[in-house]
């Protein structure tokens, strides 16, 4: 038995998505005539209560396109140090929009209003600029953490009274719907922008969607293009996204509960284990590369982290007796160590 807990990414399309996504009108979506993609990109902007909405062939390209329109070249963009924009874009912000990074360091990958207003500093011809805010709502690295609403509030709030706007990373914001009962709409009320992406815990193959005024969405349809995103017949992956949004959110309680379960079992067998708070396990041991590659071997694929974490992340894929293997696995390595 293989169970693959290295990323929430690594989902095939269910049978029916596939139908769907054979089943979808299409059309050529630079020339702006793909009917499922402008029916994804309408639910999309419903769903988050925006404006407008862009299809996107990732998140990291949402997130670019994001910085990208609400930054000049030679401001500063602040984030949690352990967001995905500084650690994993490749350097995107810098090449894209010319900005640097101010990471601040936060518990969990939660930023603490208090803690962050001290980094939009008054204007002075030594400083660059902070104009934008981005939160990532689950923290990925924090653990999968989510955010209190009025934390979310706080911090659009305080960016808006000190000139800065808010995006909101949300690769995996309907985890933090699920785990939370708060509406997406509510959820990006206060952001001025919000990503989202279908090809993590929704089950699509390809694709992430930017939301946010009608303006900012067309100035990022152009940098899209810039960027060579632009995609003809997209409405073939736009109808998995849809079919997504359809079958794939409220399930994803299943995954929370299995990472739960996977929680308590790693417990259990006496392993350090930070409790997920959605799909997102994470395990502190010596030589994590080592234990990764040990059970892989095992048929429990896994992600080492950082040199003495494991991640371990539930999905579409993973079932109870996948959980179950990969407990009774990570109890023998311990026993054998
Ligand atoms: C929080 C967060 N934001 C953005 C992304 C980027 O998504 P993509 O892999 O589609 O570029 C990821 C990917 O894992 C992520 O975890």
């Amino acid at each position: 038995m293989i169970v693959d807990l290295r990323s929430d990414t690594v989902t095939r399309p269910t049978a029916a998505m596939r139908q769907a996504m054979m089943d979808a009108p299409l059309g050529d979506d630079v020339l702006g005539d793909d009917p499922t993609v402008q029916r994804l990109e309408a639910e999309a902007a419903r769903r988050a209560g925006k404006e407008a909405a862009l299809f996107t062939p990732s998140g990291t390209m949402a997130n670019q396109l994001a910085i990208r329109g609400w930054t000049q070249p030679g401001d500063e963009v602040l984030m949690e140090a352990g967001a995905h924009p500084f650690n994993y874009e490749a350097g995107g912000p810098a090449v894209i929009a010319g900005v640097q990074i101010r990471p601040i360091a936060a518990d969990r990958g939660l930023l603490v209003p208090d803690a962050v207003w001290p980094f939009v500093r008054p204007p002075n011809d030594h400083f660059a600029p902070a104009t934008l805010l981005c939160v990532e709502n689950t923290a990925n690295r924090g653990g999968g953490s989510v955010y209190a609403q009025a934390t979310l509030d706080a911090l659009c709030e305080g960016a808006h009274a000190r000139g800065l706007k808010a995006h909101l990373d949300g690769a995996r914001a309907f985890n933090a719907v699920v785990a939370t009962g708060v509406p997406l709409d509510r959820l990006a009320a206060g952001f001025d922008s919000i990503s989202f992406c279908f090809s993590k815990g929704l089950g699509a193959p390809v694709g992430s969607v930017l939301c946010g005024p009608a303006d900012f969405v067309a100035r990022a349809r152009r940098h899209r293009k810039l960027l060579g995103g632009g995609m003809r017949q997209a409405g073939l992956l736009a109808a998995a996204a849809l079919h997504a949004l359809d079958h794939h959110v409220e399930r994803l309680a299943d995954d929370h509960r299995r990472a739960r379960t996977l929680y308590d079992g790693l417990r259990a067998a006496g392993y350090d284990v930070a409790e997920p708070a959605t799909n997102m396990v994470y395990v502190t041991l010596d030589a994590a590369e080592q234990a990764a590659a040990h059970l892989d071997t095992e048929g429990v694929r896994c992600l080492a982290a950082g040199p003495r974490v494991i991640r371990l992340v539930t999905h579409l894929d993973v079932d109870d007796d996948g959980i179950a293997h990969a407990v009774e696995r990570f109890a023998a390595l311990r026993r054998a160590a």
